[in-house]
């Protein structure tokens, strides 16, 4: 069964009868909201009228800060984030007021009647800037092993060079959302499209002025968050809320894609400086890195990114010289934030572009240097972890071994040989990615597990369904742990009221935290049944029983007990048919003094081989391939866990080669529509992905042993970046890497003839 598992909501979302925040069935009296947001990036306000628009027909109110009872402050980590601009704006698409009508075609009427003025401030876009100008919207880090400076005087071969890497739009399908409704007494239920109930039911309590009691957050499933709804889903709640706080009367505000794409930050565009010292077997003895992340205008979850990139500096590599740091640069853009890979893509993109950079030098594959330096166990991590059940190497080798990959390489050689205007490029990705989040107190959850009396099960966690199937891998864990098929097991929505206090879904670690919370209470509500049959069965010891396939067995031996007879049985002898059960991760701890300790529960590792195919005319190019095999642990279900890489792995190529975020020099959003920014489509996706499992025993803090899988797949797309740029180089000899991304078509044309030996 395990391996055919579909996402249980395919048929739902096929059929459309999926339920989003908008699709919601409206109370009556519900009002629509419309944000009315900032023309500019960086301005003092002047004066804020909104009389006009007030007595705009079907125009209840007009929120303002002034109306915030509580504190208007939303900041998750920092608390430098305003709900509504007050006296200053600090990037366009700010948030100034919350117009709330009985008509969306009303509010949109009284939007245009509200007359802001300011006067303009200074803009800073740029990293390097806001750097010059000690603008940081939080404490710059470095992690730090030996001494790489002293090294590199000893290193046979040092280069330096600097790197662009761009933001990248979430474009979850569903867009930011929330719906707020007014109980009894002054409590509210808020539903929201969110990855962090209780990040929206503890900042919404803030603005509110009421303790989190009052508030309660409920999440059906998202369509897509991709982390752009980890902590950018509160400000739409909380906004909401205040609506309805003030009038009493439930309110929706559901953003546009265009004012989504304006109002929400992205994927952190990095510019980064990097050295890198070998010796002249290859061996990368020394590693230097600075990041300038640019973080928008106020901190968001900019110190949880920048910390992962530190700790995805050296990718896949054992390096025994490192000193990598980030900046957190503020700028007049919207407060960037988590998207799949969470830093991590950025911290090993440069490590990468380091070694292509080596290679270009020395005049060898880059892949010769990745190989011979790859992880092992015993090595140690900068931040102090000591790899082990280290598969990288296995990755890496079985990849060579099963697709061929020296003739696959030869192949591409003799290709470009006779080709004058079609060349291929070819690069290997490596990846070694480790899961927990990396603030270890986040690392728990909780599983809250019913069974009915007539056999049915109902579950809730801390678990946020968007697409990645953790709902139905809740379910596979129950099943496999109760002995019980699918169809009696439903997973219910997560509400801040059944389990609290959580941790967003995030950090591809959700179906181990909340998964394990469930294995936990299905194990005890399994041997409490145990114990029952015994009784039944005039048994003294439950070793011997065992339940499956909705049936008791007695060593291995059928006995008449149904599942449902079991359950009812139990329940009349009045013995508890629920649990709720609490996980947290064991071992791992972190100390930020030292920057040193074991952040990580495991690393999933993988390795990519990728060729690409470029017209030298035109500029186009095509993905030929992306063979990958991949560390799943013991996948409880690879049909969902292909579906993540597959997934993962065009998200990635999207970022590297065609998602062109462009802000002008005001922080004005230039690709802001769909027909500007352009995402990955079924034609621009490789023309084969193959994807092998590594077979392996999996993980014990992995659930099930099935590892996470949600995020690393993204940075097999980094692949794509050079083996485009290796192809480039095939055709115009003079060219040096950029390290410039997304390479766009249009910047790989100017690549082939700039500066090019022949004339054209
Ligand atoms: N897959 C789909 N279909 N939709 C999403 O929004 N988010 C990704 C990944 N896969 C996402 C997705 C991100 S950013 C993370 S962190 C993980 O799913 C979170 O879920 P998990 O912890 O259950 O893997
Ligand atoms: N990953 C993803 N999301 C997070 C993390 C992390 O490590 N920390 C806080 N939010
Ligand atoms: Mo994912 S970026 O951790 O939501």
């Amino acid at each position: 069964m395990e391996h055919t598992t579909k996402n249980k909501d395919s048929i739902s979302h096929v059929r459309g009868t999926s339920i989003f925040v908008d699709d919601i069935s409206e109370i009556r009296g519900t009002l629509q909201g419309l944000v009315f947001d900032s023309p500019v990036a960086h301005a003092h306000i002047t004066s804020l009228d909104i009389s006009d628009a007030e007595r705009c027909t079907g125009v209840v109110k007009i929120l303002t800060y002034n109306d915030i009872r509580g504190e208007n402050q939303i900041g998750g980590i920092i608390q430098d984030e305003p709900l509504f601009a007050e006296k200053e704006i600090h990037f366009q698409g700010q948030a100034i007021a919350l117009i709330l009508a009985e008509t969306l075609a009303e509010a949109k009427k009284a939007q245009k009647l509200i007359q802001l003025t300011y006067t303009e401030l200074p803009v800073v876009t740029s990293v390097r800037q806001a750097h010059k100008n000690g603008r940081f919207t939080n404490a710059s880090r470095t992690f730090r092993k030996n001494d790489a400076e002293k090294i590199f005087a000893k290193c046979d071969y040092v280069f330096e060079g600097q790197v662009f890497t761009n933001g990248q739009e979430h474009l979850y399908l569903e867009t930011q959302g929330a719906y707020s409704v007014p109980l009894e007494n002054g409590n509210i239920k808020i539903y929201s499209s969110t990855q962090g109930p209780t990040s929206v039911q503890k900042a919404t309590a803030k603005v509110l002025g009421v303790p989190m009691h009052r508030l309660e957050v409920e999440v059906n499933r998202l369509g897509g968050g991709f982390g752009g709804k980890e902590d950018q889903a509160t400000a739409w709640a909380a906004m909401a809320a205040v609506g309805t706080q003030i009038t009493g009367r439930p309110v929706k505000l559901i953003l546009d894609r265009h004012s989504d794409m304006r109002m929400t930050g992205k994927r952190h565009p990095y510019e980064s400086d990097f050295k890198i010292g070998l010796d002249k077997n290859l061996k990368i003895k020394a590693y230097t890195a600075t990041f300038y992340q640019n973080a928008g205008a106020a901190a968001d979850l900019s110190p949880a990114v920048a910390e992962r990139t530190l700790f995805h500096a050296t990718n896949s590599y054992n390096i025994e010289n490192v000193e990598v740091t980030v900046h957190s640069c503020k700028t007049n853009l919207p407060p960037n934030t988590a998207f799949r890979g969470f830093g991590g893509p950025q911290g090993m993109f440069v490590i990468e572009a380091a070694i292509s950079k080596a290679a270009e030098a020395l005049g060898v594959s880059a892949h010769k240097i990745q190989e011979l330096n790859l992880l092992k166990d015993g090595d140690e991590f900068p931040y102090g972890q000591i790899a082990s059940e280290t598969l990288i190497q296995d990755t890496w080798n079985k990849a060579f071994t099963t697709f061929d990959i020296e003739k696959n390489i030869q192949q591409v050689a003799d290709f470009n040989s006779k080709s004058k205007y079609f060349k291929k490029g070819y690069a290997l990705m490596p990846i070694t990615f480790g899961i927990s989040f990396t603030n270890t107190p986040m690392n728990h959850a909780r599983a809250l597990v019913h069974i009915y009396q007539d056999g049915s099960v109902g579950i809730s966690t801390g678990a946020v369904e968007m697409g990645q199937s953790v709902n139905t891998k809740m379910v596979l864990v129950a099943t496999l742990t109760l002995g019980i098929s699918p169809e009696k097991i439903k997973i219910e929505t997560t509400n801040t009221t059944r389990v609290a206090n959580t941790s967003p879904t995030a950090a591809s670690a959700t179906a181990d935290l909340n998964g394990k919370a469930v294995e936990m209470a299905c194990k005890i509500l399994s041997n409490r049944l145990k114990t029952e049959s015994a009784r039944l069965l005039h048994l003294t010891d439950i070793k011997q029983i065992s339940i499956k396939d909705n049936q008791v067995f007695v060593s291995e031996k059928l006995v008449e007990i149904s599942w449902e007879e079991l359950v009812l049985s139990a329940h009349l002898q009045r013995l508890s048919l629920t649990e709720n059960a609490h996980y947290s991760t064991p071992e791992i701890h972190f100390d930020k003094s030292k920057e040193k300790g074991h952040p990580f529960a495991y690393h999933v590792y993988g390795t990519a081989f990728t060729v690409v195919s470029i017209d030298c005319i035109k500029g186009i190019y095509e993905i030929d391939s992306v063979k990958i095999v991949h560390d799943f642990g013991k996948s409880l279900s690879p049909a969902l866990d292909f579906g993540q890489v597959e997934g993962a792995l065009v998200q990635g190529i999207g970022w590297m080669t065609m998602e062109e975020l462009l802000y002008n020099e005001k922080g004005r959003l230039l690709s802001n529509s769909l027909s500007g920014y352009k995402v990955p489509d079924i034609f621009s996706v490789p023309k084969i992905i193959e994807i092998l499992p590594l077979e392996t025993v999996g993980h014990k803090h992995a659930i099930l042993k099935s590892k996470a899988v949600g995020e690393p797949p993204l940075m097999y797309g980094i692949g794509t970046y050079f083996a485009l740029e290796n192809a480039i180089k095939q055709f115009n000899p003079n060219y040096k890497h950029k390290f410039n991304s997304p390479l766009t078509p249009e910047k790989l044309l100017n690549a082939l003839y700039d500066n090019h030996p022949n004339e054209f």
